[in-house]
């Protein structure tokens, strides 16, 4: 795609869909993007956007395919495995030693269709059945937050990581499949654009898995900083299997285990 282009369609998304391309890696953006219009019925971006104009559903294919909103319960089991074992246990104890209060608040960042979400009430409903805690789960897609919001309809796909003994007791028992009531009464679903949003604070987790791999290093660097000033003293940011956050030290993580970073409990 050539520089131009890519500008006005940048200008054109930002407007229709208030989505920021700014903050997404060129080069992959825009083959992305060049493949979507090879996949539509028109052949140019002008005709496209005027398309969107009045054909709400394709706008949220768009939407949906810029945001890559694939998720599932519990992606990534083995990090979950940890984050249920070494993790929870160490962020009771810490909230029982250091608060008065010992509940604990968690953050579910780029939540999507609320799956990441439902896994950590999943997690606490099993692990902690008597631990306090507040989960925020946010998202800058309305889709997907309505169905966060619903609790479903969930496909077979996104429930396969769940034990038979899960799918009866938190699943409804034939399609379309939500989640039960118990899994829902802890979280806030909200929208927020991460890179632009200011963020709430004293989090003992943050979750923010797949949501940066498209974002510029600025961005990410930048959004690094705040999670670590929305974090409590020794709270804890879970990132996803394949992302790594370089120079760490500097933002003053320290490293705690696979895909886990720690604020330090001094400050
Ligand atoms: C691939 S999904 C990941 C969902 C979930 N965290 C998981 O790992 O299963 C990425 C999500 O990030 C969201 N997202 C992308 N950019 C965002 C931004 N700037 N602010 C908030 N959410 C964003 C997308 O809408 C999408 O739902």
């Amino acid at each position: 795609m050539e520089a131009d282009v890519y500008t006005r369609v940048k200008f054109s998304v930002k407007h229709t869909l208030k989505i920021d391309l700014e903050n997404y890696k060129d080069e992959q953006m825009k083959r992305r993007l060049d493949s979507w219009l090879a996949r539509s019925k028109v052949d140019t971006w002008q005709e496209y956007f005027s398309m969107l104009s009045t054909d709400a559903i394709e706008l949220e294919r768009f939407r949906n395919y810029l945001t890559i909103n694939v998720t599932e319960f519990f992606r990534d089991q083995p990090r979950w495995d940890s984050l249920c074992q070494d993790i929870l246990p160490y962020l009771i104890k810490n909230a029982a030693e250091n608060r008065s209060f010992g509940g604990l608040k968690f953050w579910s960042a780029g939540c999507s269709i609320g799956t990441e979400a439902y896994s950590l009430a999943l997690m606490m409903a099993e692990a902690a059945p008597s631990q306090k805690y507040d989960l925020l789960a946010t998202d800058l897609h309305r889709g997907a937050l309505l169905k966060a919001r619903a609790g479903g309809p969930y496909s077979e796909g996104d429930l396969r990581n769940l034990s038979v003994t899960q799918r009866k007791k938190y699943i409804s028992s034939v399609t379309p499949f939500f989640v039960s009531e118990t899994l829902k009464k802890n979280i806030r679903f909200e929208e927020q654009d991460l890179l632009a949003a200011p963020f709430e604070k004293d989090f003992d987790l943050i979750v923010c898995r797949n949501v940066v791999i498209y974002f510029t290093a600025e961005a990410k660097d930048k959004l690094y900083a705040k999670f670590y000033a929305a974090l409590r003293p020794g709270g804890v940011l879970f990132v996803g299997g394949t992302e790594i956050i370089s120079g760490a030290a500097k933002y003053g993580y320290q490293n705690f285990g696979i895909s886990f970073y720690r604020k330090s409990l001094g400050n």
